[in-house]
């Protein structure tokens, strides 16, 4: 359905549901499955959701409800509805767009491309009998340094140009015949495989233990501040608030559009498909540890070291149709990776749309070709030492930075008051001063307490027991660039101005 009352033409998801599930595909990523069960195990087991329901509810709903409210008011990017605010403030949404483009996008495409690896090494378990060995020595052939490059994995390089490929080959089609279409079908096969992965790992023995020990609540935790931090961490990470995805999608809306009860639904949907996944791993996990004689806690592990270290131990002691668990576990993984990393391009493509309008088809193709050479980096020996690096300035700093700006601009600048009548002109669940507190306030101070406290860990202990001067080079440099970038791009003259675009 075209809005041909607006001046300003722009695509339109052909579904609803296609919204929803690009949304929710975005937000589902490796970091549902891989981080949150071990942050749950670590922070109070079940008593962590306490915690994790209250960042929730004041931090990530309501950011949530921001991001959708403001892509379909202003009916642009990120970039585009903060220029649209206020030119002064475009650069806020380049240095989002652009932080996970030319950052973050970066390297979590090598990461899809190692879990393609494993997805043909599950044919045959080609990790063996010693996983650890066979990822750090025979698979990344890993360095000891950052600045110890060495040569560039080609098993990586190949996978990593698949990786693009497919991003090329789904982005390129555009909103409805690309994006729309590809999640409509990632969807509901990630959720298919990941009831397998939990249905077949509670049939195991040993699966209780571990379930108790994912959710056996341990309510004195939850005096630890850090166990607050993480909580608010994960909740603002796992649903891509902050990189200007959800702006970009909801831009596509068309004019009726329920915005809170969505941002309910991806907020919801998101957080159970977490809870869920984790009954799959902690599962595994048990019966890991009973059949090697170790107590769970042994066992547990998370992100990288737990998807090709752990599970892959795991799938090799199962006791039947251990490689199609391989295949199912490696598969979910790239299908949850996909569906995130095809988001960020999209927010950063149609920044580059909107600001500039250039062709579409010919900025994905220049994109998709730029995101496999930056990648490039990440495929070297030296790596997942980049990678790390990285990924700890861009997330804990860059992002939340960013999120706090975005919180301060609407709510403070433009007037929260003004984003609720949009809102809930067009939505029957309205918002009222609940969300305006939070908007205004709450969200924004515990993303500068999340900020601060990262800032005192990073000057009490060396991040990851780096050197200051790969810290410095590589970290906070990759991250001044970024924001150098970001302003470069806000100066530039705009072909259309981003005003013409408001939904009135
Ligand atoms: N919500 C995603 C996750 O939890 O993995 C965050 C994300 C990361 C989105 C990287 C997109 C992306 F490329």
């Amino acid at each position: 359905m075209k809005d041909i009352t607006l001046a300003h033409h722009r695509p339109q998801w052909k579904t609803h549901i296609g919204f929803l599930l690009a949304a929710i595909g975005s937000a589902i990523g490796l970091g549902n499955i891989w981080r949150f069960s071990y942050l749950c195990y670590k922070n109070g087991g079940g008593a962590f959701l306490l915690p994790y329901l209250i960042a929730l509810i004041i931090v990530g709903i309501p950011l949530m409800i921001l991001e959708i409210g403001l892509g379909h008011k202003m009916r642009g990017s990120a970039p585009a509805s903060f220029a649209s605010i206020s030119k002064k403030w475009e650069w806020v949404g380049w240095w989002q767009t652009i932080i996970v483009m030319f950052g973050i996008v970066l390297y979590y495409s090598v990461i899809i491309s190692w879990c393609l690896n494993f997805f043909f090494y599950s044919f045959n378990l080609s990790w063996g009998e010693n996983p650890a060995q066979f990822f750090e020595n025979s698979f990344l052939m890993k360095t000891g340094s950052p600045f110890e490059i060495g040569q560039i994995r080609t098993p990586i390089l190949f996978s990593l140009a698949a990786v693009w490929f497919l991003h090329w080959l789904i982005i390129f089609g555009g909103v409805r015949k690309g994006l729309e279409r590809a999640n409509k079908i990632f969807m509901p096969v990630l959720f298919l495989l990941t009831g397998v992965i939990v249905f077949w790992g509670l049939s195991l023995p040993g699966a209780k233990e571990g379930i108790s020990v994912y959710l056996k609540p341990d309510f004195s935790r939850l005096n630890d501040v850090g166990v607050w931090m993480d909580a608010f961490s994960q909740i603002f990470f796992t649903l891509s608030l902050g990189f200007g995805i959800m702006i970009a999608y909801a831009s596509y809306l068309p004019k009726k559009t329920e915005i809170v009860r969505d941002a309910l639904i991806i907020s919801g949907m998101n957080c159970l498909f977490s809870i869920f996944a984790g009954f799959g791993v902690f599962a595994v996990l048990g019966y890991m540890a009973v059949k090697t004689g170790q107590p769970v806690n042994q066992v547990v592990s998370e992100s990288i070291g737990l998807a090709f270290v752990v599970f892959p131990k795991a799938i090799e002691l199962l006791p039947a149709f251990s490689k199609l668990f391989g295949c199912l576990f490696f598969g979910s993984l790239v299908i949850a990776g996909l569906s995130s990393s095809v988001s960020i391009i999209e927010a950063f493509a149609s920044g580059l749309v909107d600001k500039f309008n250039y062709n579409r088809k010919t900025v994905v193709s220049v994109l998709c070709i730029s995101g496999f050479i930056g990648g490039i980096i990440f495929t070297t020996q030296g790596g997942i030492n980049w990678l790390d690096i990285v990924d700890h300035f861009l997330t804990q700093y860059g992002l939340v930075l960013g999120a706090i700006f975005e919180c301060i601009i609407v709510g403070w600048i433009y007037k929260a008051n003004k984003l609720t009548q949009h809102i809930n002109h067009y939505s029957s669940w309205a918002v009222g001063r609940w969300w305006k507190l939070c908007i205004k306030a709450i969200t924004p101070v515990v993303l500068v307490a999340i900020f601060i406290s990262s800032l005192i860990q990073e000057f009490t202990v060396a991040y990851g027991g780096y050197s200051h001067l790969e810290i410095i080079l590589i970290g906070r440099d990759w991250l001044i660039y970024t924001l150098f970038f970001a302003i470069l791009i806000a100066s530039c003259p705009w072909k259309i101005e981003p005003q013409e675009r408001i939904l009135t």
